[in-house]
């Protein structure tokens, strides 16, 4: 196997390893995927500020989001069907995260439930809600999410409608997989998947079924999800939600200037400026692009944060110089999962972990939690 020395090498593996229609929903952005491009692409333009002979001895990573220690400034980004990527994808994902000391977020549309997570780790870990119409569900799932003991919870405002992820549709994507023709060659030719599948009771949405109402066997659920996301949510609802959880309150999905002074008036902990990786707005500047703008307008009365595109342990230096206190990565932890479970997931951390500590280094910098823009070699435009 050749030597998997960037987020690329573990990208290349996955899609080897794990089935076309998880690795595609994964490696996909909603229409055209200018925005799932331009996510990535963008911070290439940002160029970093080199020093010299400065005593680079004593280096520190450490930080805190929400108030957390984390070991750096990295959380792993909810992603739904993480357990399709690899056999209980989300329970490998937290422990490896656990391990490394980072937050681990778990999605609403997880395959492995929060219980089952809970059960398989020893610390806490975030857990991110979906508002759904059905508000009892809504309820009982910030309940569940309290009662196991989660640490934060991230509510994401960006995905009251579906963006039509054209590969998705394609490929005809489920969970469990339907068994056609193209669906089993898909899977047949991807074995070790299927062996780690094999040995799973965890096929479906855990927080889902048996849950939520009428929604008790599979044939019901496809259904239930596109009915369920609840169109009208606004800022109104953040107070119930906010009261009905008591902890710490991240929002997640803003990429707007004047979202961000609503969302610093709710009493959130935190904002993560963010387009969902690309898959809601395409047409939608790259989260990148407006977090500098965002961080200036709001970041003295709120935590920010951020996500989409970050590939490198550089790109998560960018981002904290631009005024993020935190970052989360969701496509690069994936791959490693689709490409060697949890130690796959492990893989991603050290690399970026590696990129981000030489960077920093090479910035003539030693504390982390000091980077701003004047380690840029020049403002933005
Ligand atoms: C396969 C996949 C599934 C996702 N599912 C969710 C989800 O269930 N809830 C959510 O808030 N965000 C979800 N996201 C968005 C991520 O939390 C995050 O915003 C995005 O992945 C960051 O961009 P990156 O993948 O370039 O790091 C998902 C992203 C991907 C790639």
């Amino acid at each position: 196997m050749p030597p998997i020395l960037e987020i690329a090498d573990l990208k290349k593996l996955a899609r080897r390893r794990v089935p076309k229609m998880f690795f595609d929903y994964a490696d996909s952005g909603s229409w055209t995927e200018s925005t799932y491009r331009a996510n990535e692409e963008d911070f290439a333009g940002i160029k970093l500020r080199q020093r010299v002979l400065v005593d680079m001895t004593d280096r520190s990573l450490a930080s805190t989001m929400v108030g957390e220690p984390v070991a750096m400034p990295v959380a792993l980004a909810p992603t739904g069907l993480t357990g399709m990527q690899h056999a209980d994808g989300e329970i490998l994902a937290a422990r490896a995260a656990e391990k490394f000391g980072v937050p681990f977020t778990l999605s609403t549309m997880s395959i492995c439930s929060i219980e089952d997570v809970a059960a398989a780790t020893g610390k806490p870990f975030w857990f991110q809600l979906y508002v759904m119409r059905d508000k009892d569900f809504v309820a009982n799932l910030i309940d569940r999410a309290k009662a196991a003991g989660c640490s934060a919870l991230v509510l994401t405002l960006d995905l009251q409608i579906l963006g039509q992820r054209h590969k998705d549709l394609r490929n005809g994507l489920s969970a469990p997989p339907r068994f056609t023709p193209k669906h089993i060659w898909q899977m047949a030719t991807r074995p070790r998947w299927c062996l780690g599948m094999l040995g799973t009771q965890r096929r479906t949405f855990g927080n889902i079924v048996g849950h939520a109402k009428g929604v008790a066997d599979l044939s019901s659920l496809s259904s239930w999800t596109a009915e369920q996301f609840d169109p009208r949510l606004s800022w109104e609802d953040i107070e119930w939600i906010r009261q009905r959880w008591g902890g710490k309150l991240i929002l997640k999905g803003i990429l707007d200037r004047e979202d961000a002074e609503m969302a610093a008036r709710t009493g959130a902990d935190a904002i993560v400026v963010s387009n969902h990786g690309g898959r809601q707005l395409d047409g939608a500047d790259s989260s990148i692009a407006r977090l500098g703008e965002i961080a200036d307008a709001v970041g003295d009365r709120i935590e920010i944060q951020f996500d989409g595109g970050i590939r490198s342990g550089q790109d998560v230096l960018k981002a904290l110089c631009l005024g993020a206190r935190g970052t989360y990565i969701g496509r690069p932890f994936l791959y490693g999962l689709g490409a060697m479970g949890e130690a796959g997931v492990t893989m991603a951390l050290e690399i970026i972990r590696k990129e981000l500590d030489i960077t920093m280094a090479l910035c003539g910098k030693r504390d982390i939690k000091l980077a701003g823009k004047d380690w840029l070699a020049r403002p933005l435009a």
